[in-house]
């Protein structure tokens, strides 16, 4: 099958892309003391000449306190860290490629599971904390306020850099995340309630705010996951209209492109809805907004069969193109295969499949 689909140009306001690759957010922890190095410029250069269309970055820190949980995952805020990033975005460009970062704050999962939270009780099959853990600080609605605000200037500084995009991460069981799930956010006041709108109150004024320091032109993402780091098979959105329910504010906030996590592209969203569409083929359907897919493009299923303990069979590029061709989603974010092979895009695009490096956990020790 012709991968021509997934090498068409995509444009959405300011930001324009030679193809539809994205290579998904990976932290990587070779950024000590918060700031980027050369080495971390010259591996996100190597993907933009191996051809990727747009880098998102690894998840980098706001500033607050316990935004992070580890001194080797990079910071967006300070003169050192911000040097850093503006020579990863000059050495992007001089590649040939696009970027954006993704923003993050890991609430209690900063300071090894003792961070902020959005609130004291914690429950449902989505636990963060182990048993004995230190419980952390529930967050008031100032820390809510100056966090929002801190996402505001790393946005602002963003654009001010040069980045082409940005994104933010509200997927995975971090504090976004632990925001929207109501095991996790018991909260009485207006930042939490029964219904999934309710707890995406933050999430919604974060978005407001980031627009308002970026203009309309600049594109903002925003990375979303049914599933959490801790468990798999949970859902924020039971249905359709939950989903519908749960974006529309979001959307109307000044989302852009709805970056939709699923750990295999190929699994449909809503088994009992008579339809394939995945994750981001909802979302794309429900909001009309611009869509990423994710999830095991490209791996092997020697690998998929020792994730997370199941069996699985890999699909192949065809349906990932299907998929593509009748306009589920807009754009593909390519994890795992960019982290071992900085030229995978380049492969696929030239068919050189023999050429294709395997993945392995091994490859996470160095910059490639
Ligand atoms: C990730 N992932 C991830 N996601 C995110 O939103 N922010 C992040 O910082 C990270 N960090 C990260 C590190 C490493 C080493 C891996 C392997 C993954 C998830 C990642 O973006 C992607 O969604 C998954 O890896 C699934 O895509 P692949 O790998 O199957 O193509």
């Amino acid at each position: 099958m012709s991968t021509n689909a997934l090498f068409a140009p995509f444009a959405l306001k300011s930001l324009q892309l030679k193809n539809r690759i994205v290579m998904a957010p990976m932290t990587r922890s070779f950024s000590p003391n918060g700031v980027p190095g050369p080495d971390v410029a010259a591996y996100y250069r190597r993907r933009a000449e191996g051809q990727v269309g747009l880098i998102l970055s690894e998840g980098t820190v706001v500033e607050r306190p316990a935004s992070s949980n580890d001194p080797n995952i990079p910071h967006f805020y300070g003169e050192q860290a911000l040097a850093g990033w503006q020579h990863v975005i000059d050495e992007v460009h001089a590649g040939g490629g696009k970027m954006g970062p993704q923003l993050w704050h890991m609430g209690v999962m900063s300071e090894n599971g003792s961070g902020w939270k959005p609130s004291e009780a914690f429950e449902g099959p989505s636990g963060l904390l182990k048993p004995g853990q230190a419980t952390g600080k529930v967050m008031t609605e100032n820390d809510i306020t100056d966090t929002i605000a801190a996402f505001g200037r790393a946005a602002a500084d963003a654009k001010r850099l040069g980045f082409d995009c940005l994104e933010l991460h509200g997927a995975h069981g971090y504090l976004i995340d632990q925001f929207f799930w109501a095991g996790l956010n018991q909260r009485t006041d207006s930042y939490g309630g029964d219904e999934l709108t309710a707890r995406s109150r933050i999430a919604v004024e974060l978005v407001e705010e980031v627009r308002r320091q970026v203009g309309e032109d600049f594109v903002i993402s925003l990375r979303l996951s049914q599933w959490k780091q801790q468990d798999y098979d949970v859902k924020l959105a039971h249905s359709p209209q939950e989903m519908e329910a749960w974006l529309r504010p979001l959307a109307d906030a000044g989302v852009d492109i709805f970056h939709c996590s699923q750990r295999r592209f190929w699994e449909p969203e809503f088994e009992n809805e008579g339809s394939d569409l995945n994750f981001a083929g909802w979302v794309k359907k429900l909001t009309g907004k611009t869509t990423i897919t994710v999830g095991s493009v490209g791996l092997s299923g020697e690998f998929l069969a020792g994730f997370a303990g199941e069996a699985s069979e890999p699909r192949s590029l065809d349906e990932l193109l299907r998929r593509l061709d009748r306009n589920e989603f807009d754009l593909v974010a390519v994890g795992r295969q960019l982290i071992v092979d900085p030229n995978w895009v380049e492969k696929i695009q030239q068919g050189r499949s023999d050429e294709m490096k395997g993945y392995s956990r091994e490859a996470l020790s160095t910059l490639v």
